[in-house]
């Protein structure tokens, strides 16, 4: 593969690390444009340590801090790239149903600035993060790519799916190349948000007891973090054949709450008989754990494993791998034991408090 300058809106937070460590181990140059909302305060983590604000544009790794609704700052960091994998977004779907506004500025505005920024800069290779979330409670199982309508159920969903469209519109007119990501439930130890953390955080806070959102029976295709990241480069190291390619990622198949639970609660080495669950009940709005969650995503996968690609991980061992580095994490780190949820309530991101420069050896990996 060419080593090309690559910028990764989003690229500080949990896929993005993974993202990021991989694209500069390809030898590629990399900027990270991210407003550090969502973001671990130990982002840089993967990538061996912070990058510095003020590194040289040519320089193997930038941070810039930038917001994507602010489209002067998106075109001035997109400059002199050849490559742009936007990633950012309001991550938090449950907090849309409050502030759906977040959804319509980071989602479709910062999503427009991503892209009119490409177009007058003349960037044509744009590989963007979508969500299997889109085919809200699709008619068809597994879902293929081209199933229609979509009809998504939540403002996250519906964010998305304009940013789809809209990266369609520019790919017709101004000579794009975009991959569309559609993933399943990304895990990994660093992920701070989602089913495999929060089961963690409950379980490490009470080993006893374990309650669940909704009827358990929510079910989902989990995958690895590190094969979604796969996925998408192998995808973009394909001849490009359409304007707009759009892959389904994730294992194939899904998993209940209920099996998610089993895993993690085998993951942390504990007797399953002792560990007393309790269910919330399923939302009477769509049926999912909260109003605004998709019961069922269920997505045929077969046009990216058509071009060669296969999960490492299948989505029972990518729970497992997630939930025992979840636990080490959260123990190692002295990190508050909060789910997503009470994260939020008390205002606060996930990690801890240190950020030491990149070094020398670090940069040099
Ligand atoms: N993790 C999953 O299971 C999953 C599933 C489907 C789709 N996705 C999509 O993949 C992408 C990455 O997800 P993630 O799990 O790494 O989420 P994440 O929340 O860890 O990362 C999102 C990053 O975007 C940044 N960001 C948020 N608003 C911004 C803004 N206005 N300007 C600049 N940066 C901003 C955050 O600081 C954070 O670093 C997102 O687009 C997400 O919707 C994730």
């Amino acid at each position: 593969m060419i080593q090309e300058r690559v910028l990764v809106t989003g690229g500080a937070g949990f896929i993005g690390g993974t993202l990021v460590a991989e694209l500069l181990a390809r030898g590629h140059r990399v900027t990270i444009f991210d407003d550090l909302s969502g973001a671990a305060d130990d982002w840089w983590e993967p990538v061996g340590g912070r990058p510095s604000d003020a590194a040289e544009p040519d320089a193997e790794l930038r941070f810039i801090h930038g917001d994507v609704r602010d489209r002067e700052a998106v075109d001035a960091a997109l400059a002199g790239h050849e490559i742009v994998v936007h990633l950012a977004a309001h991550t938090d779907i449950r907090a849309g149903l409050v502030d759906p506004h977040r959804d319509l500025a980071i989602g479709v505005i910062g999503t427009w600035n991503v892209l009119d920024a490409m177009r007058r800069l003349d960037i044509r290779t744009l590989l963007y993060a979508s969500s299997g979330t889109i085919y809200g409670t699709p008619a068809v199982v597994p879902t293929p790519e081209d199933h229609g309508p979509l009809l998504p159920e939540s403002h996250y969903a519906a964010a998305k799916l304009a940013g789809e469209s809209l990266i369609s519109g520019f790919a017709a007119l101004h000579d794009l190349r975009a991959l569309i990501f559609r993933f399943g439930n990304t895990v990994g130890a660093r992920s701070d948000h989602g089913v495999v953390h929060d089961l963690v955080v409950k379980l490490l806070r009470d080993p006893s007891r374990l309650e669940l959102m909704g009827d358990g029976r929510q079910a989902k295709p989990y995958v690895a973090v590190e094969d979604v990241v796969a996925g998408m480069l192998h995808a973009l190291a394909q001849p490009p054949q359409r304007p707009v390619t759009t892959y389904n990622v994730g294992t194939a198949g899904t998993l209940t709450v209920d099996r998610v639970a089993d895993l993690v609660v085998q993951a942390l080495g504990l007797d399953e008989g002792a560990v007393a669950r309790t269910f919330l009940g399923a939302s009477p709005v769509g049926g999912g754990g909260w109003p605004g969650d998709t019961p069922l995503v269920d997505f045929d996968t077969s046009r990216l494993v058509s071009i060669g690609w296969r999960p490492r991980w299948s989505a029972e061992e990518a729970v497992l791998r997630a939930a025992a580095g979840t636990a080490v994490r959260m123990m190692n780190g002295s990190r508050p034991l909060l789910t997503a949820d009470e994260r939020r309530a008390a205002g606060r991101r996930a990690g801890g408090d240190k950020s030491p420069t990149r070094t020398a050896a670090a940069t040099a990996r």
